[in-house]
């Protein structure tokens, strides 16, 4: 596989062995990009480590993976000359108004691009830079990757109602935006009994607590995505770390990020973390 390596490195407290990195090579970006693409088939995710924080040599090389949505193109979040590209960076005004891409805090795990079908195949993230990495543990913004069919496994194990909430999950209900849809799907190449798609939008738990706190739909939502973070896996990335994951079956979140702080001679600094996302049909 020409100059790109691989090698398996330990990160999660979770598990020991389940995040393969590759090593980017702009020289050889075809065949990292058709490593990546068959990791991910097996395995869901994988990490390309050294990546440079260049919008356009990103777009050229997730190109050789799938066709990036455009989708961001006039929000305030997007990259000013990738509009595919999303920054996601702790901003003090735009956090008070609510932005998104702007916000400190945690972010609970959840798909990319919930609401579109078909399923978008891939979501990707660089990190360019990691910002503070001096907090405790969990208010570093470490990344949360979530395969689903351990949520799923998890469930099993622990519910004697597992296969009501799956069946419940199968089943249509209400989103935030109106539209009526089934959180859980089935995968054509399903690998066990655990193994669906999973459309979970960010606020979905939510809407449901203020629409319909008494329904079964918000209970097992509620269950689901409680199981989800549970077993996520936590990674700390590193700048030029880039993360692609199956947007089928696995979930992406953070934990704390700090947006402010005071150094103790009364000036606030801004935490200088940044990731781009993007998301492949
Ligand atoms: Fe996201």
């Amino acid at each position: 596989m020409s100059s790109a390596t691989t090698k398996t490195e330990l990160t999660s407290a979770h598990t020991s062995d389940w995040l393969t990195t590759l090593e980017y090579d702009k020289a050889t970006a075809s065949e990292v990009a058709s490593s990546v693409s068959d990791i991910v088939r097996d395995r869901g995710v994988v990490r390309v480590s050294c990546f440079p924080g260049d919008a356009a040599e990103l777009i050229g090389f997730v190109n050789h993976v799938g066709d990036p949505l455009e989708y961001y193109g006039g929000d305030t979040g997007s990259h000013p000359d990738q509009p595919a590209v999303w920054r996601v960076r702790y901003e003090h005004e735009a956090s008070l108004r609510g932005d998104t891409h702007a916000l400190d805090g945690p972010l609970s795990v959840h798909s990319s691009q919930s609401l579109l079908e078909p399923r978008p195949r891939y979501f990707c993230m660089l990190m360019v830079n990691p910002g503070w990495q001096d907090n405790a543990p969990g208010l570093n913004g470490e990344s949360l990757l979530a395969p689903w069919a351990r949520a799923f496994e998890s469930l099993d194990h622990e519910h004697v109602a597992y296969r009501d909430i799956r069946d419940t999950l199968l089943a249509p209900m209400r989103y935030p935006d109106g539209t009526i849809r089934a959180l859980a799907y089935d995968l054509p190449d399903a690998r066990s009994q655990y193994d669906y798609g999973i459309r979970l939008k960010s606020d979905l738990e939510s809407y449901l607590r203020e629409s319909r706190p008494a329904s079964v739909d918000f209970d097992a939502v509620r269950t689901f995505a409680q199981a989800a973070q549970r077993t996520a896996l936590s990674v700390q990335l590193a700048a030029g770390d880039l993360i692609v994951v199956d947007n089928n079956r696995w979930g992406h979140g953070r934990q704390s990020v700090i947006g402010r702080r005071g150094d103790g001679a009364g000036l606030m600094h801004t935490n200088p973390r940044e990731l781009w996302s993007l998301t492949l049909k």
